[in-house]
């Protein structure tokens, strides 16, 4: 079943609640539905948007926008252990967490309360406290545009990265994800060595899915703001990835800066937030937009702000990190 508006307000399916429209917009549920849509030949201009959560419309969109909103969380196989679970594109991603704790299956607790819909999950390999999608991913399922079939890719070959995968480059607007399968599992593995993960863990008693799953969700709380109290799309940068001997010469003179390994050889990983407020942005202010002032790699809309408002704001953001320390921070947002 599908559900279409013409000159859809987008100001309801954008986390950063910037007022733009789109010409057409089309809620749909199935393979046989974007089959259908598509029938009629392939519009000039199309994408998805699923729940909206980073994304930037800086204009109106004159295209078509496909919204997936089929709901079903299903087991497909259970061996007393390993539990493999098929998950539908429109299934909002922290349900499918709290369905998991619920059971008792481990290995997507730590991202727990991220905004968006599963669907989106692979794309960007979301991540948070040490763990990434692309941990439990198994395959995903697509529909292909050009030859309207069905394709299901195994996570060797979905090219997963630090918040990148091939849905972002070789299959971008080729593709309609339709579902992910994922792989957890009984046996308990937690993960608690991100920042303050353990002691969160230990102050409610241990490590139990439960346990963890609330730590998580208070550590986003403090530092992160809900979107629907303050427009925003999480990290707008991606914390910057440079060579071994730029992060050592920075961290000589910055020693207390934060350091990561990065997944390629001779590389690390910096944290822009970091980087954002020792360049002294962190809760700046400029009109209607500004730094949020618990977590700098975060751009907030203070109310009515239009998304070049919001661009303005992380040029400014990009020219004080380079001025200050040299290393350039790329958005982690889809800017339209
Ligand atoms: N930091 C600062 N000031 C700030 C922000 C961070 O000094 O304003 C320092 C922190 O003290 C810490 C380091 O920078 O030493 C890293 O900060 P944090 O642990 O908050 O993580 P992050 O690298 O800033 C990433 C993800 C988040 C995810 C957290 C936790 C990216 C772009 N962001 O942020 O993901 O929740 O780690 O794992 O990788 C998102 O993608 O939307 C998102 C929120």
């Amino acid at each position: 079943m599908t559900k279409e508006f013409q000159q859809a307000d987008l100001s309801g399916r954008n986390s950063f609640h910037v007022k733009q429209r789109a010409a057409r917009l089309v809620e749909f549920e199935t393979a046989d539905d974007l089959r259908a849509l598509f029938a009629a030949g392939i519009p000039d201009r199309w994408m998805v948007l699923a729940g909206g959560n980073n994304v930037l419309f800086t204009c109106d969109y004159d295209g078509l926008l496909l919204t997936p909103v089929s709901q079903k969380i299903e087991v497909t196989e259970d061996d007393g252990e390993r539990v493999r679970v098929r998950v539908d594109a429109g299934v909002e991603w922290d349900d499918l967490v709290e369905w998991a704790v619920r059971r008792g299956l481990w290995g997507i607790e730590n991202l727990s309360l991220i905004p968006g819909k599963a669907g989106a999950a692979p794309v960007q390999n979301i991540g948070a406290y040490g763990r990434e999608a692309k941990d439990v991913i198994e395959r995903v399922e697509m529909y292909c545009v050009e030859s309207g079939s069905m394709l299901t890719l195994d996570a060797a070959h979905c090219e997963f990265g630090y918040r990148e995968s091939v849905f972002k480059h070789a299959l971008k607007g080729r593709v309609v994800i339709t579902a992910v399968e994922i792989a957890l599992t009984r046996t308990p593995q937690p993960h608690l060595g991100y920042g303050d993960v353990e002691r969160e863990v230990a102050a409610r008693g241990g490590a139990t899915l439960r346990n963890i799953r609330e730590a998580i969700i208070a550590i986003r709380r403090t530092k992160l703001p809900d979107t629907a109290e303050l427009g925003n799309a999480g990290s707008f940068f991606k914390n910057p990835i440079v060579d071994q001997p730029v992060a050592e010469r920075l961290k000589t003179e910055w020693p207390d800066m934060p350091l990561y390994p990065a997944q390629e050889p001779g590389k690390a990983k910096l944290a822009a937030g970091w980087l954002i407020d020792k360049a002294g942005m962190k809760g700046y202010r400029e009109g209607r937009v500004g730094v949020h002032e618990r977590q700098a790699l975060v751009l907030v809309n203070l109310g009515g702000a239009t998304g070049g408002e919001v661009i303005a704001l992380a040029r400014k953001v990009q020219t004080a990190v380079r001025d200050r320390f040299g290393v350039e921070i790329d958005t982690e947002v889809n800017i339209l």
